[in-house]
């Protein structure tokens, strides 16, 4: 049959195809821009049909109005990462919160640790062969409709169509809503003074021809304000944001010295404003595979002189890093750090770094610590761990011993913490500073 014609039979309107979701059911939900509001919000209206419905999330930008207490009867959220709009629903105990490597994510579905009932998708309008593309979020978005037993697709026509492995064909899909609306937008971060400094001494250790992989916030894009001058840059990366498209178009990344995927950048999903989804739009530069592939470490290694920068919460004396939780309040989550920290240490010349101010709240609290706080989650180990760099320098702690770690770190903690850091070590090792 022509694709057209099975396309209208499929088209539903989403208060209609919300009912299929029965309670008990496990949905998984389009990951961060390409949520389909049309479909979570048809579901959320309907929920006093639902009991105990497990919705499966990572980074949610939508409204989350199924994370809230009063919707606790009829949805449990399951996180995969935790962000502003469901950090308290995980602290009160309302939402859970799943350890994973990111990369992991789409296995669990696959391999029935997480069995998927229904996916709720957004995608492009079909090409010419009927062909939809998941646009601006591949992840795991794309192996959660493959595996679920009731796929159900927002059709915006305002999504970008991206390349790669990112298709579905209509006729794989089971039911189809139509949607026009602009996608979910991150506004840039605002780059202060020290986020400039941490910037400019991560680009001191990106050398020309380098492959890049770039979390979000202040500190991948104050990177990017000084990588202008460099050459034949590449991009494998979990994603990219705004920041990357004027660096691009500078002329500094070309992908030409890419040992994988030579003359393409490539990522799992992509977040940010309108300039960031049109530039991807229809451009066969961009290529958008799924996360099992994009932050597998043994695919990230492929890529020689591959340079990883994520940040973090916490670094103790012995290197290890807190990423994702205060104490015990979960704050955000694993995401590919830790995917990036092993596949660059594993690159041929690679070098991972972890970024991050030398104090949190205003100056109050060093990030550099003798211990974790009660209840922090290790995300990076110290014996993954290799460049921290703070507004105050560089600490390389490959190869180094325990005291000289706690050396290195000390010389790039705040001014104003380094004489109780340095009380620590004396009693710790035994000797003067
Ligand atoms: N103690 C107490 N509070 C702390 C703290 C500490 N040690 N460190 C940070 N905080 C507070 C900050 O003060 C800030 O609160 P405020 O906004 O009220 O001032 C808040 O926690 C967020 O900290 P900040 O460092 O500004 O967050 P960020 O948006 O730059 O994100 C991470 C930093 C580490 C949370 C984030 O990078 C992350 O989740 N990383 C893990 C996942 C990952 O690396 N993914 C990368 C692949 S793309």
């Amino acid at each position: 049959m022509d694709w057209k014609e099975i396309y209208k039979q499929k088209l539903r309107e989403p208060e209609e195809v919300v009912k299929l979701i029965k309670s008990g059911n496990r949905v998984v939900i389009g990951h961060a821009a390409a949520e389909p509001t049309a479909l979570v919000d048809a579901m959320v209206k309907n929920c006093k049909q639902y009991e105990n419905v497990e919705i499966v999330h990572m980074v949610a930008l939508g409204k989350c109005e199924y994370a809230k207490p009063e919707m606790s009867k009829h949805f449990k959220h399951n996180a995969l990462f935790v962000g502003g709009s469901t950090r308290e629903s995980v602290k009160e105990c309302i939402s859970d919160y799943t350890p994973t490597f990111f990369y992991q994510v789409p296995k669990l579905f696959k391999k029935g640790y997480l069995p998927i009932d229904v996916a709720l998708v957004e995608v492009s309008k079909p090409d010419e062969h009927g062909f939809c593309s998941f646009g601006v979020s591949c992840d795991y978005t794309k192996t959660g409709a493959e595996c679920a037993k009731i796929v159900i697709a927002e059709v915006n026509d305002q999504m970008p169509r991206t390349f790669g492995d990112n298709f579905i064909h209509v006729s794989d899909i089971d039911y189809i809503v139509e949607s026009s609306r602009s996608l979910i937008e991150l506004q840039p971060p605002k780059i202060t003074d020290v986020e400039k400094a941490i910037g400019e001494n991560c680009a001191s250790l990106i050398e020309d021809g380098s492959t890049l992989q770039l979390g979000i916030g202040a500190i991948p894009d104050a990177v990017l304000l000084f990588l202008k001058d460099k050459k034949n840059l590449g991009i494998h990366s979990e994603m990219f944001s705004d920041g990357l498209v004027d660096l691009y178009n500078s002329g500094a990344i070309n992908n030409s010295k890419k040992s994988l995927h030579k003359g393409k950048m490539v990522v799992t999903f992509l977040m940010g404003t309108k300039k960031l989804y049109d530039f991807v739009n229809d451009n066969p530069a961009v290529e958008l595979y799924p996360v099992s592939y994009v932050n597998d470490p043994m695919v990230i290694m492929q890529n020689n002189k591959m340079v990883s920068i994520n940040s973090c919460i916490q670094v103790d004396m012995m290197g290890q890093v807190s990423s994702e939780s205060i104490g015990l309040t979960q704050f955000s989550g694993v995401g590919g750090q830790v995917d990036y920290v092993r596949g660059t240490s594993m690159s041929e010349d690679g070098k991972s770094i972890i970024a991050m101010p030398s104090t949190a709240s205003k100056g109050k609290i060093s990030r550099i610590v003798p211990f974790l706080d009660n209840g922090s989650a290790v995300t990076t180990s110290r014996n993954d761990v290799e460049y921290i760099v703070t507004e105050y320098g560089i600490a390389d702690l490959r190869g180094k011993t325990l005291k000289q770690r706690a050396r290195e770190l000390i010389k790039i903690a705040h001014p104003n913490f380094r004489d109780a850091l340095v009380e620590e070590f004396e009693n710790r090792f035994k000797e003067k500073f």
